[in-house]
């Protein structure tokens, strides 16, 4: 059944060719957009929907959580806000709760945080195991999050689980742990940074998975400036995540490769840290990303709108970089063509402010503007 969106006062699509649209208007046939153009130009359909001049741009890609986990992490919280450092460390708390938790309660509490997340416009989704830290719950992280989550990445090397040997952990990771968990992923990343895993670590891991057949990430820079940028680049990573701190070298790098950067401005507010260096990305040249970063230690926040007004008010991007970013930049950090972007024959992700322009998520900053979500053509909202 074809359906009309009509009546649409800015429509951005992030396609080349279409560019923004004002009086717009978009046929949604099945999963896929079947055509977009003026509202006055539009096809007749089976139902027509009037959005009354709302803006409507592309769902949000999310192309970083970490969203299979249990228990909470406040006190934790509360201790940093008294001024005590984020550590890598605090990731075993979260390990121990999740590996209690049954499978039920782990796909309830992931369910939930999705659900959450798409009611204020994420229509993709990449999550990651990472909460495991064994064999066994490795696998059932991803087990779970495959049954929800667009995208999946494995993140057996998140931490040394505590009491292990870390060489003898990576050769785990690398052996018996990636043959288990590559058949049920895409992806695989590691956490490069001090108190997590060093350069020959990371690299162990990242080129054990490139060998069966995985996608890489990287979780790098976040802590300090380290070897993470440049290992992402130098193995052909998608993506690489964090890049909080980033040397001259690494951003001539980055504009120089394939590899997205992934900033993650709600992590670096909770952690109290500066915020990722947008404007020197942008303007050497490189692809940048916005995700939530969403788990229970650094970030626990579902909001794509708070991280792109954030990357606005604060980082510097102007609102049409921050809402591609947002969209067609998280869908590049996933290599995705089909969303992020309004164009025929893409999957019909869709989000409809409670506003007549883009603009509007950063000059009302908090203010919830999800009007409406389609995501695969279902109106969820
Ligand atoms: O992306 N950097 C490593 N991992 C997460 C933190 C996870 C946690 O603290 O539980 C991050 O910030």
């Amino acid at each position: 059944m074809a359906v009309l969106i009509t009546g649409i006062g800015e429509l951005t699509t992030n396609d080349a060719e279409l560019g923004k649209l004002r009086d717009a208007a978009v046929v949604v046939d099945g999963e896929k957009i079947a055509w977009v153009g003026a509202a006055a130009d539009a096809p007749d359909s089976d139902e027509r929907i009037d959005v009354e001049g709302r803006a409507v741009l592309p769902g949000w890609v999310d192309s970083h959580t970490h969203l299979v986990f249990a228990g909470d992490r406040t006190t934790e919280f509360e201790a940093r806000m008294a001024g005590k450092a984020y550590s890598a460390g605090g990731i075993a708390v979260t390990v121990e709760a999740t590996r209690a938790a049954s499978d039920e309660q782990l796909a309830a509490n992931l369910r939930r945080h999705v659900d959450e997340a798409a009611k204020q416009g994420t229509t993709c989704l990449e999550t990651k195991t990472g909460y495991g830290l064994n064999v066994e719950d490795e696998v059932r992280s991803a087990r779970i999050a495959t049954d929800v989550a667009d995208e999946v990445t494995f993140l057996g090397a998140h931490l040394v689980p505590p009491g292990a040997d870390a060489e003898s952990y990576v050769d785990l990771v690398c052996g018996d742990m990636l043959d288990a968990v590559a058949p049920l992923v895409r992806w695989a990343d590691v956490f490069c940074e001090t108190g997590a895993f060093d350069e020959a670590q990371s690299g162990r891991v990242l080129k054990a998975a490139r060998e069966r057949g995985l996608g890489l990430r990287v979780h790098g820079n976040q802590l300090g400036e380290g070897p993470g940028v440049r290992l992402a680049v130098e193995l052909g990573a998608a993506s690489v995540d964090h890049c909080t701190y980033l040397s001259e070298a690494d951003v001539a790098a980055l504009a120089a490769s394939d590899t997205v950067a992934t900033l993650l401005p709600a992590c670096d507010l909770s952690t109290r840290q500066p915020l990722a260096p947008a404007r020197r990305l942008l303007d050497a040249g490189a692809t940048v990303a916005l995700a939530s970063n969403a788990n229970p230690g650094s970030s626990y926040t579902t909001s794509m709108a708070f991280c792109v007004t954030t990357a606005v008010l604060q980082m510097r991007m102007t609102i049409e970089e921050a809402v591609w970013s947002a969209t067609a930049g998280g869908a590049r950090a996933l290599r995705r063509d089909d969303v992020g972007v309004i164009r025929p024959g893409a999957r019909a992700d869709l989000q409809v402010l409670e506003a007549p322009s883009v603009t509007h998520l950063a000059y009302r900053p908090g203010v919830p503007l999800t009007a409406g979500v389609w995501r695969c053509g279902r109106a969820l909202t």
